[in-house]
């Protein structure tokens, strides 16, 4: 059996892309329906992103999502630079006028939902077998199958791939339309998330001959710690003493006197480090945003700043569209590219200076680098632009 429905905007995917676009269409008065393939649960809980630039923020209180981020999330103002015996401040606001807030990607899925079941928002969790059809026609279709075994249609006027890196959607843009470019690291990042108040006021990013280290954090009393480890690595292979060491050794314990408080451990997996960019993000019918149509290096905390971005030139063109003026939409693609492209290049940037590697020759200029961007304003400033984010419609 099969039973069939409509909707204005059909979108695949109910990570931060996906609930987001739906909130910003439904300001506009446009009827849409996420669909995902998890449970909302599972979403809700899966731990990422931590940082969010001065853009997101401002967009998330403009559409009414700010509320426990002004109250819960910590503003801070830069970050630390460090390697062996030196620790330096960059001073986003003295720099450039602009600061970031820690505010988890966890919380900010939390509050989209609640909006989103506030506005009866209809969602389908646990469905499987997602596919995409007719996307060159004005009446493209979405199918899939329940928990229960039963397929579904879904017809719109257009289709949203939020789907990420393993959803379908991107692969719907014909072989000879896209275009596609990528680079996969050396290493990936061993994360965990700690029972533990941290042991800075703002983020330490540190480079160190045994791999890069980052002291990050959630709130007062759990912090989040990663650390450059090689590709495949076994997290059985790493206890949580070798962790604590890795950590300590990397992030300097005893640098004039600093210490790294420890905790109990309560999350920890492996994550590979791969960039990525397909275009265009427009086929017909079908629209890409997020890590669906891009990935990018944790290392510049971008990936999910980057969503919001898309998302936040799409809806308005989609509005637009829907209401038969096809000229936003006919620009997203390009627009949205502008920016994917510029956090592209800050992330393999920040990815390269700060991971070591055994090449004596790389680790000079490594050095150098992070010398000449603690020490010139210019080049401090020329981080601080990029971390603490362009406007939306840069
Ligand atoms: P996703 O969050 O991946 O959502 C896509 C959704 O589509 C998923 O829920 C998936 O289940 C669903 N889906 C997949 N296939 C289908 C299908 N066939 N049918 C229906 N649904 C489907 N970014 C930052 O900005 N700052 C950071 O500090 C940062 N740190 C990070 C740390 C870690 C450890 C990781 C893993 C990522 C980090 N990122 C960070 C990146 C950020 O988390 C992602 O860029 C962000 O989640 C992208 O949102 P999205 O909605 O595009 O994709
Ligand atoms: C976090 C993740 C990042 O990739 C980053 O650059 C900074 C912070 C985090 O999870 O807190």
């Amino acid at each position: 059996m099969t039973t069939s429905g409509r909707t204005q905007v059909a979108i695949v995917g109910a990570g931060p892309a996906g609930v987001l676009l739906s909130h910003l269409l439904a300001a506009d008065g446009i009827e849409s329906v996420v669909l995902e393939t998890r449970s909302e649960e599972y979403v809700a809980g899966r731990i990422r992103a931590g940082i969010l630039e001065q853009s997101t923020v401002d967009l998330l209180t403009e559409v009414g999502l700010g509320e426990r981020l002004a109250r819960e999330g910590d503003q801070h103002h830069g970050i630390y630079l460090q390697w062996p015996g030196e620790r330096h401040h960059l001073d986003f606001v003295d720099l450039v006028g602009r600061s970031v807030w820690v505010y988890g990607q966890t919380e900010v899925q939390k509050d989209l939902v609640l909006a989103a079941h506030a506005r009866q928002q209809q969602f389908v969790y646990e469905i499987s077998d997602t596919a995409l059809h007719d996307l060159e026609s004005d009446r493209p279709w979405v199918t899939w199958t329940d928990a229960d075994g039963v397929r579904h249609r879904l017809d719109a006027d257009v289709v949203v791939g939020c789907d990420g890196s393993f959803g379908p959607s991107r692969g719907a843009v014909p072989d000879e339309v896209r275009r596609t470019w990528g680079r996969t690291y050396p290493y990936s990042w061993l994360g965990i998330l700690a029972d533990v108040a941290p042991s800075t006021d703002e983020l330490i990013y540190a480079w160190h001959p045994d791999g890069f280290a980052l002291h990050s954090m959630r709130s007062s009393t759990v912090s989040r710690f990663y650390l450059q480890v090689p590709n495949d690595t076994d997290l059985a292979d790493w206890s949580d003493d070798r962790i604590w060491d890795g950590l300590a050794a990397r992030l300097g314990h005893g640098l004039d006197g600093w210490e790294l408080a420890t905790g109990t451990i309560t999350d920890r997996s492996v994550l590979p480090m791969r960039s990525f960019v397909q275009q265009p993000m427009r086929h017909g019918r079908l629209f890409l945003a997020g890590d669906a149509a891009h990935l990018v290096p944790p290392t510049g905390a971008k990936g999910l700043n980057l969503a919001v971005a898309d998302v936040a030139l799409l809806a308005p063109a989609l509005a637009a569209l829907l209401k038969g003026d096809p000229a936003l939409a006919d620009a997203y693609s390009d627009a949205a590219l502008r920016r994917v492209w510029r956090c592209t290049h800050f992330s393999w940037w920040m990815t390269t200076m700060l991971h070591s590697n055994d090449d004596p020759f790389d680790r000079e200029l490594q050095l150098s680098q992070l010398r000449w961007v603690a020490s010139s304003r210019a080049g401090a400033a020329g981080l601080a632009e990029n971390y603490a984010g362009l406007p939306i419609g840069f």
